[in-house]
């Protein structure tokens, strides 16, 4: 299969511009700019992208083009700083500014070429360094008003360079440009499809695993659900899946669960009922670090006796996907998996000793969707936002009991079927922070959709009346953000008249509950589970 590696120099935007490549449909991998040589050709790629980043191509030890590239006699397309230290490599000149900003632009083409479509029009651009003089070879293909040279390319050697960012949305032509870039220019062959995905990663699966037995945790998340159904699909009845039911699911899920996998997929599933003993162990914890401590531990000790009960499969199925394992030379991606493996730790029992098998370790959170409908998960499993592992227990502000939960959950339902009805239950566009950020300007946009939101039982009780009586009960807390990448997060403004019907719902149908609050703290300083 064809594919184009991706340089990344230190831009916000590198998985952006893996996934304009990919939804070009040409299978795409990120390095960072300094990655062994062997491991970036092993991809034997059709074409390389550089990434913009933040130095200057002058600045003491700036990242450079590395040799293989160019030696490669390859196509590059060289974006923001790839296009500048592209230059620099080629003996070109760059001015440095050593300030970037960013803007519309209108782009001019200058010459007819393969990259540029004539009517691009606007496009997201980048004003920092500036190319002086282009390389041997080189001509300018288009300008703004601001910059003379806004593109530039050595048709004959398939080499361009772009100072604006196609990976963005506000460059509405940038799809197409990329796509021009690896279908035209590198000629890489556009099928990387659900189907294709599908296929390799049955391929891929029957190697690693043989005829050997494959463990599986399923929680109802996406992730581990493709990952599950995908290994389903490779090896079949050498699979077993375990759902442990630990009282802490939202309204439904259980069943949606044990139905999916059993009925529809015909996936082995154990399903062992754990209710009782995750509530008996949280009774009294109000803690919510000993309550996730408490479920962790019960879990892998259930997940242990089933793994046991059925001979111990040398193989476990883990839901990781390519953001999750990506290196980039983004100072903060870092950090980022830092915190990521924080929150899955708690996970499965390390001492086990298992061979992981990672269907999903390539693939971008919308391909895993796409390859979930395609093996036909449910969209309630497909579109499900991420949920906490210690589940409600971090949403039952207090003590965690039966009858809390139970409230919880129908306060919990009614803030679903709302959103659900309003359309508001994911988030709409893919925005990033940075270069990605929405125009100032913008006017009129559609609601953003909520990328997370429910409800919170608090243990604070206040006076209210209904009918003619006094009433002293609980409160519900509504939370519902907007969010890219859950390090930060905003609270979604959804419109009154949905917070009113959300609010007279939960008074009038959850027994217990006279009074609800919508959340409005942004994420820092608060974060976007109450616990
Ligand atoms: P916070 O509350 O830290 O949440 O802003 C960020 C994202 O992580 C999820 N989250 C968890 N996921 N175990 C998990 O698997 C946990 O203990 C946990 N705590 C928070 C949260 O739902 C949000 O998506």
């Amino acid at each position: 299969m064809d594919s184009i590696a991706i340089l990344d120099f230190g831009s916000q935007t590198a998985q952006l511009i893996a996934r304009r490549v990919r939804e070009a449909r040409v299978y795409s991998e990120l390095f960072p700019w300094d990655a062994p040589p062997e491991r970036v050709l092993a991809l034997r790629p059709k074409g390389f992208i550089l990434s913009g980043g933040p130095a200057s191509v002058y600045d003491p030890g700036a990242p450079q083009v590395p040799a293989y590239v160019l030696e490669s006699g390859l196509p590059v397309l060289g974006i923001c700083y790839g296009m500048q230290a592209l230059t620099h490599a080629l003996g070109g000149k760059v001015a440095a500014a050593h300030k970037r900003e960013y803007g519309h632009a209108r782009l001019q083409i200058l010459v007819d070429n393969p990259l540029l479509p004539p009517d691009t029009g606007q496009v997201w651009m980048s004003h920092g360094d500036r190319i002086e003089t282009p390389p041997p070879g080189f001509i300018p293909l288009a300008r703004t008003d601001n910059a003379p040279i806004a593109a530039l390319g050595d048709l004959a050697a398939a080499r361009f360079g772009v100072q604006f960012h196609p990976e963005v949305r506000h460059t509405p032509a940038g799809a197409e440009i990329i796509r021009r870039f690896v279908v035209d220019i590198c000629a890489a062959s556009p099928d990387w499809t659900p189907e294709s995905i599908i296929e390799q990663s049955v391929a891929r699966v029957r190697e690693q695993v043989g005829e050997q037995r494959v463990l599986s945790a399923v929680s109802g998340g996406v992730d581990s659900s493709v990952a599950t159904a995908l290994v389903h699909r490779a090896v079949g009845e050498q699979l077993t899946a375990v759902f442990v039911d630990n009282g802490l699911m939202r309204a439904g899920e259980p069943l949606t669960v044990v139905e999916t996998f059993r009925q529809h997929l015909g996936v082995q599933l154990r399903a062992v009922n754990a209710v009782e003993e995750f509530m008996e162990a949280l009774a009294g914890v109000t803690d919510p670090e000993e309550k996730r401590r408490i479920i962790g531990e019960k879990f892998i000790r259930i997940f242990e006796t089933q793994a046991r009960e059925v001979g111990m499969p040398p193989f476990l199925v883990q839901g990781t996907i390519y953001p999750d394992v990506v290196e980039s030379s983004a100072p903060d991606r870092a950090q980022a998996a830092r915190i990521k493996t924080h929150h899955n730790v708690g996970g499965l029992p390390e001492e086990m000793h298992f061979e992981l098998v990672e269907p999903l370790r390539y693939l971008f959170k919308d391909e895993v969707r796409a390859v979930g409908e395609r093996l036909g998960l449910p969209p309630q499993i497909v579109w499900r936002q991420p949920f906490p592992g210690p589940g409600l227990a971090v949403r039952c502000l207090g003590e965690v009991t039966p009858e809390r939960l139970a409230k919880l959950r129908a306060a919990d339902r009614i803030v679903t079927e709302e959103l659900s009805a309003a359309g508001l239950l994911r988030m709409t566009g893919d925005r990033r922070p940075g270069t990605d950020a929405p125009p100032p300007s913008s006017v009129s946009r559609p609601p953003p959709g909520t990328a997370q939101s429910f409800a919170v039982l608090l243990p604070v009780r206040s006076v209210g009346v209904m009918g003619d009586e006094r009433t002293y009960q609980e409160t519900v807390a509504i939370r519902a953000v907007t969010t890219d990448d859950f390090m930060t997060a905003d609270w979604a403004r959804l419109p009154h008249d949905l917070l009113a019907r959300i609010s007279t719902r939960i008074v009038n149908e959850v027994p217990g509950v006279n009074r609800v609050v919508y959340d409005i703290t942004s994420k820092p300083p608060a974060t976007i589970e109450w616990e």
